[in-house]
């Protein structure tokens, strides 16, 4: 390789055009997923506090959104349900009329094309607001995962295209696909949340889907941030159990982890920046420390530069729209 002053790096950074040619990573709105949160009733929007720009609506008004996303060009969306009532085993999860199936259904009938993607946990559903079924003051893992089964499969009926598994206990992804496929929708894949860890950031969505513990925090089941070899141990066997696509949650703060999966796995990779990645940018730009709209695109950049071939992001519609 030649040196200065043979070879000069500013050369091609002088002008956008130069730069356009050579750069080497980029975002289109191809690679973007929107979360929608979706509640009871009718004409109901309420802003998040935390999170700028994101809401809670009821159906009709979701499909405003999705409208929006689908025209902008956001090829996904993924839908959070918050239910009418809450108890022990979240058994709202599955209930055909609950606001999930029913925005499934009414996406599905007026805008076909857009992707529908579901979140599949018990935390939204619980009143302990844990992932699964609690005895002794602790998640149990194998009998949740019935519980998982029949609310995926209950999505599927509903319409919905893909299910995204996010509670972390093991065994999960072979206990929907087994369900799935029983069902004869052996089309529908999952897309798992394989390397969820227990992170700080994820605060402001727990005011977004009313899901924070009632006690106690998710570290028995979600991964201790420190561990990565441990993250491709999780993501190997849900890719054995059937994953299609392996998700990296969060994204900013494990940029390392979205690089280790996608180069030993080759597999389609998606990774979530947060609610409280997002809503961390916003607050800061809020205060005028930085440019909101800059800081947002540089680190979608970093996410896909780190190997992600798609992303969760609240910015999506805001991504597209510039
Ligand atoms: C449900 C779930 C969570 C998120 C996605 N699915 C919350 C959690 O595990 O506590 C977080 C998403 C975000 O912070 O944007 N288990």
């Amino acid at each position: 390789m030649s040196t200065f002053p043979e070879y000069r790096p500013r050369r091609l950074r002088r002008t956008e055009t130069l730069r356009r040619l050579v750069r080497e990573t980029h975002v289109t709105v191809d690679d973007l997923i929107l979360p929608l949160f979706v509640v009871p009733g009718r004409g109901v929007r309420r802003p998040v506090g935390s999170m700028p720009g994101v809401y809670q609506t009821s159906v009709d008004e979701l499909l405003r959104d999705a409208e929006e996303a689908a025209k902008l060009g956001v090829p996904g969306v993924l839908l959070f349900g918050l239910p009418e009532h809450k108890d022990e085993v979240g058994s709202e999860a599955w209930n055909e009329r609950g606001p999930v199936q029913e925005a499934l259904r009414a996406l599905k009938r007026e805008i076909p094309e857009l992707l529908a993607i579901t979140d599949v946990c018990m935390c939204e559903y619980t009143s302990h607001g844990h992932c699964g079924v609690i005895r002794d003051g602790e998640v149990q893992n194998d009998e949740t995962l019935e519980l998982l089964a029949k609310e995926a499969l209950s999505h599927a009926r509903a319409g919905a295209d893909i299910v995204a598994p996010s509670d972390m206990m093991d065994g999960r992804v072979a206990a929907i696909r087994r369900a799935l496929d029983d069902e004869g929708f052996t089309h529908v894949p999952i897309l798992s949340y394989a390397a969820k860890y227990a992170s700080a950031f994820y605060g402001p969505f727990r005011e977004a889907a009313e899901s924070a513990p009632q006690f106690g925090d998710r570290r028995g089941y979600q991964m201790d941030p420190p561990n990565v070899e441990e993250a491709l141990r999780e993501v190997w066997l849900d890719i054995e159990e059937g994953a299609d696509i392996i998700m990296v949650k969060p994204a900013q703060a494990y940029l390392d982890v979205i690089w280790r999966v996608k180069q030993e796995t080759g597999y389609p990779v998606c990774a979530y920046h947060v609610s409280g990645e997002y809503s961390a940018i916003l607050a800061a730009a809020e205060r005028g420390w930085l440019d909101g709209a800059r800081a947002m695109r540089e680190v979608l950049t970093a996410i896909k530069r780190a190997g992600a071939d798609m992303i969760i992001t609240y910015w999506a519609r805001e991504f597209a729209r510039r």
